[in-house]
């Protein structure tokens, strides 16, 4: 009667996720240092088969071979605290999986490190949150395919499903899965940006009430902006405050923290020379909120243009934002396709797609979208050159203009949706200045350029 899969890390995503296997019929085994939490777990599991321990010895001796064990657990130095407690206990061939939101090449390390082992390792992003854990989340393995082959039924029935097919595949070899996972979170932090930006126009620029927003929100919702962060942005603006009886959104603090996904995504872009800059500017704006003080400061030393005359209506601005969720998609969509030929992972961009329609947070209508774009060509190497997303880009690209040049003009900071329209213009300019810049550069450093009209390097004498 030994268990079908352990997991270590009883915080909520870990306890969630145990259950929702442990619901799945799978006989489950968990592990944490704090009893309080091995109680809590066999309290809400106390009509399926799970059982808990703070005792790394038991744990292991509890489960069946080949061990399947997940780690939910913070990532970085825990991580690697967990694998040297269960280290002693293993067996050759027993899997251990990270759940967490791991760096790509922390997990590289931990491969090669328990390779030599005889353990498998495996990075598994995991998106969808607490109630994605519980109920079904996105699930991006990658590592050993054979040792994939282990745990395909159980993540297959704990994943979300989208039209019943599973919103977990194998992703690709070495670190994928968590790679993957980490430009899901880029993503996640552009769109979050937009539509924080979207709501600043509406609000500031155009005098939405949290009424009005949520409404617009809530209707945006049932057509190609349906998205899980559209959602519950609409949810949020019609939540009241226990404390004050206000809306809670306008007593939340405008400073956001971050993890380092978002930051990771970008920093790994301008490593492959890959341009994202709408993932760029949502780093960039969680880092201009933290500076609460100087901003407060500034503004009252500075004088705020008047709100601009040509306000957007709600449709222009649904425009706006469905133009931007395109290029932020296309710019995440990019990085992978980059990163798979820079660490030969394997990834199929059509299958990635396709996972992310359900249980993640940037499920979306459009990500069927995608996938069919990549499903008539695997190697597009950017969304924005399939033809149906052309289409679409040309009939909005005008109202993200629109919405831009009155923020603008009113003094709303738009990062992202300006960003996004930048990136659009520039990937669509046959011709760009950069001529210029290669000038200069041959002009004070003898740098050297290529020509338009015949083959070679060139060196003036300027
Ligand atoms: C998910 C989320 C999850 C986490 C974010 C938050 O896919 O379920 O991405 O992994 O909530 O990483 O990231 P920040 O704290 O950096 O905003």
């Amino acid at each position: 009667d030994q268990h079908d899969f352990g997991l270590v890390g009883l915080g909520v995503m870990g306890r969630n996720f145990i259950l929702n296997v442990a619901d799945h019929g799978f006989s489950s085994m968990g592990l944490d240092t704090d009893p309080e939490k091995v109680s809590a777990l066999k309290e809400e599991g106390a009509n399926v088969r799970v059982d808990g321990t703070t005792d790394a010895a038991a744990f292991v001796a509890a489960l069946a071979t080949p061990r399947k064990i997940m780690l939910l657990v913070p990532a970085g130095k825990p991580v690697d605290a967990v694998i040297e407690t269960l280290l002693p206990h293993l067996e050759q061939g027993d899997i251990l999986i990270d759940g967490g939101n791991s760096y790509y090449a922390d997990t590289e390390r931990r491969i090669t490190y328990l390779e030599g082992k005889g353990i498998n390792f495996f990075g598994a992003g995991v998106s969808g949150g607490a109630k994605g854990a519980r109920r079904g989340p996105s699930i991006m393995p990658g590592g050993s395919k054979d040792a994939y082959e282990h745990v395909r039924t159980i993540f297959e029935a704990a994943s979300a499903k989208v039209n019943d097919e599973p919103c977990v595949a194998y992703m690709g070899r070495g670190s994928a899965g968590n790679y993957v996972k980490m430009v899901h979170n880029g993503i996640e932090y552009g769109l979050m940006q937009l539509i924080s930006e979207i709501y600043d126009v509406a609000k500031k620029g155009i005098g939405y009430s949290n009424e009005k927003l949520a409404d617009l929100f809530t209707e945006w919702n049932k057509g190609e902006l349906q998205s899980f962060l559209v959602e519950i942005t609409a949810e949020i603006f019609q939540k009241k405050d226990d404390l004050t009886g206000k809306h809670l959104v306008d007593v939340i603090l405008d400073k956001a923290k971050q993890k380092g996904t978002g930051k990771w995504t970008s920093q790994n872009a301008m490593d492959l020379g890959i341009p994202v800059p709408t993932i760029d500017s949502a780093v960039t704006m969680r880092e201009i909120s933290a500076l609460k003080d100087q901003r407060v400061a500034a503004d009252k030393l500075y004088h705020t243009p008047s709100i601009g005359n040509d306000k957007p209506d709600a449709k222009t601005l649904g425009h706006a934002l469905f133009f931007a969720y395109i290029v932020s998609y296309a710019q995440g969509m990019s990085q992978l396709a980059a990163a798979d030929e820079e660490y030969n992972y394997g990834l199929d961009m059509e299958t990635i797609a396709k996972i992310w329609r359900g249980g993640c947070i940037i499920r979306a209508s459009l990500l069927e979208d995608i996938r069919k774009a990549y499903d008539k060509n695997p190697k597009l190497s950017n969304l924005l050159l399939d033809e149906d997303f052309i289409k679409t880009l040309k009939t909005i690209e005008g109202d993200a203009r629109i919405v831009v040049q009155f923020a603008v003009a009113s003094g709303i900071p738009v990062a992202g949706l300006s960003s996004a329209i930048a990136y659009f213009d520039a990937f669509r300019s046959g011709n760009l200045p950069l001529n210029l810049i290669q000038a200069q550069r041959d002009h004070f450093g003898s740098h050297t350029y290529e020509r338009t009209d015949r083959e070679g390097i060139f060196h003036t004498e300027w």
